[in-house]
């Protein structure tokens, strides 16, 4: 239930490490009235490469910090741990917890032209087949090719966005996919909407790029407008930027990744 007190508490934001701070750059985007807590877990980071237990022991702990500092919803921030934990979190808390898979799916399904689609993650997120699971539930007749692009997210903490190694990467990965016909191509990981100008290049425009930040930004206002959780206060929104260890390079990169500067960084203890 909503009240004047849930409304103005924050949306709380979680991802493995600093990529998530893509789904709040597009948070902030559409929704800049919204405070917002983030947790990256920097000390845990990678979980692609985690067992299915430990990445939801992990989002378990993540959301319980989140719950913890009052917000009024969770976002996963984070494909792998949304493919591996959504249930189980939404099971557990009492806040809405809104994942970005949901969102990369509706937006994937809102083209009814869309017949073969490509999906790239971690190996965590391919491997837990639920991109291509919620795909094949609501179209059967899609075509779908999935692949785990594991190199990607080191380029991408690289700031190797635009490198002709990247390139060379990416060719090896997508020509499979590309050789299949596909018309979509679904950005199955939190890291890669920085790599939306080169894919975008790349693929010309034959080829429609679904990024899980900016749909889940979107369908996260939806669910809030639903549940009249939308923030009606007029003081300045806050972020406040939690991760579990802190280093200059993740500063360094958090702030590439939200594309603005930010206030002092804090320590999370989970
Ligand atoms: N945040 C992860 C994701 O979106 C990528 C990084 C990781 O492996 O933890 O799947």
């Amino acid at each position: 239930m909503s009240s004047p007190e849930s409304q103005q508490a924050a949306l709380g934001v979680f991802d493995s490490g600093v990529g998530g701070l893509t789904v709040v750059r597009a948070l902030r985007e559409l929704l800049p009235n919204e405070s917002i807590v983030y947790l990256g877990d920097t000390a845990r980071v990678p979980y692609g490469s985690k067992s299915p237990d430990t990445i939801r022991r992990f989002s378990v702990e993540d959301t319980q910090f989140l719950v913890g500092h009052g917000v009024k919803a969770v976002i996963v921030a984070c494909n792998t741990a949304t493919a591996h934990a959504l249930p189980l979190l939404q099971a557990t808390f009492r806040v809405p917890i809104i994942g970005v898979l949901e969102a990369g799916v509706e937006a994937t399904l809102a083209d009814p032209n869309c017949e073969r689609v490509g999906i790239i993650g971690t190996a965590g997120t391919i491997r837990s087949s639920a991109y291509q699971y919620a795909l094949a539930m609501r179209k059967p007749s899609l075509q779908i090719h999935a692949t785990a692009t594991p190199l990607l997210v080191p380029f991408v903490e690289e700031g190797w966005t635009d490198h002709s190694a990247l390139k060379l990467v990416l060719k090896e990965y997508l020509n499979p996919l590309l050789a299949k016909g596909m018309d979509t191509l679904v950005l199955g990981c939190t890291h890669y909407p920085l790599l939306m100008p080169v894919l975008q290049k790349m693929l010309g425009k034959k080829v429609r790029l679904v990024d899980s930040a900016s749909t889940c930004a979107a369908h996260t206002k939806r669910v809030l407008e639903d549940q009249n959780l939308l923030r009606t206060a007029r003081s300045k929104p806050t972020l406040e930027i939690f991760l579990t260890d802190l280093s200059e390079q993740a500063e360094a990169m958090a702030k590439r990744f939200l594309g603005t500067e930010f206030g002092k960084v804090k320590k999370a203890t989970l």
